[in-house]
């Protein structure tokens, strides 16, 4: 049975009497609106622990002033069934004064190193925002393991180094980006796509997998492979490329040169109002 939790009270009370059996709890953040991608990480959790709790919350902070937190896709009753379906144990949906009962920037959590780059320096703040809730959301849940998609590489980095750095027990999994049949990565934001801008969006995947066999094929420099990137995402129609990067995986530091490096390449680009991101490991 699926519960849906509103406080944090009741859910501290809740899991703590599943500690106290010694299940392992799995947990999966989101932010609702889920989709096959979503479900994807919820079902690899119940394979993985004995209690899994997801939550839904549309985190403020992690939006800038005209982004789109109003306009953000709620589906409540759709994401309950999801969670069911998959057999997700609780809810944790909380309200804004429960997770920010000093308000919204009382206390911040960042990792400055990862965060003035890419997505970072086009979405100043979001990283504090994304760091500063989940901390707040781990330390509600307490999970043993929490997952999070590879789809948000700089999200996954920030929230592993975050867990190293301040030595929390918790165990960071990725799971790998679930995708549409022609490649187009899955994401809440796909549905603000006019017919004609879903049809160019698998440009971004292209690009990735260009770039991709001509790494495997033996090419090495890392300014060609941005080249090839911003090239192929460029001769689809209407689309503004952010960035089309090529990075160490732990550190996000640009590479001139992939030979033993564990190189993956980022890119973001535009779609009349959407923006959309993807990403690829370069090796196998
Ligand atoms: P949200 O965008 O709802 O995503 C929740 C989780 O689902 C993230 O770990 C994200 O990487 C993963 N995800 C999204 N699309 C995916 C796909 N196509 N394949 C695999 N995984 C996918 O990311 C957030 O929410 C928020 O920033 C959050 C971490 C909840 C903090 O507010």
């Amino acid at each position: 049975m699926t519960i849906l939790v509103e406080t944090i009270e009741e859910t501290r009370r809740r899991i703590a009497s599943v500690r106290a059996g010694g299940r392992i709890v799995g947990f999966v953040p989101t932010m609702g609106a889920l989709h096959a991608g979503h479900s994807a990480l919820m079902e690899r959790c119940r394979a993985e622990s004995d209690f899994v709790v997801a939550s839904i919350f549309v985190n403020p902070t992690q939006f800038a002033p005209g982004e789109d937190l109003d306009r953000y896709p709620r589906t409540l009753e759709l994401d309950l069934d999801r969670c069911r379906n998959v057999g997700v144990d609780l809810v944790f949906y909380p309200s804004i004064p429960e997770i920010y009962p000093n308000g919204s920037d009382s206390t911040l959590v960042e990792t400055p190193g990862l965060t003035r780059i890419l997505e970072g320096a086009a979405r100043p703040g979001h990283f504090r925002g994304v760091a500063t809730v989940v901390l707040k959301l781990f330390n509600i849940v307490q999970p043993d393991i929490a997952y999070f998609g590879q789809k948000d590489f700089q999200q996954l980095t920030v929230i592993r180094r975050m867990t190293t750095d301040l030595l929390l027990p918790i165990e960071i999994r990725p799971h790998p980006t679930v995708r549409e049949p022609d490649g187009l990565a899955l994401s809440s934001r796909n549905r603000y796509l006019s017919a004609r801008e879903r049809s160019t969006a698998p440009i971004l995947h292209r690009a990735l997998t260009r770039a991709r066999d001509a790494v495997v094929a033996g090419l090495a420099n890392g300014d060609r492979v941005r080249q090839i990137l911003r090239e192929t995402l460029e001769s689809g129609t209407g689309v503004v490329v952010d960035y089309a990067e090529v990075v160490d995986d732990r550190t996000l530091e640009p590479l001139t040169e992939l030979t033993g490096r564990r190189a993956i390449a980022l890119v973001a680009a535009r779609l009349g109002s959407t923006r959309l991101l993807d990403n690829l490991y370069l090796s196998e």
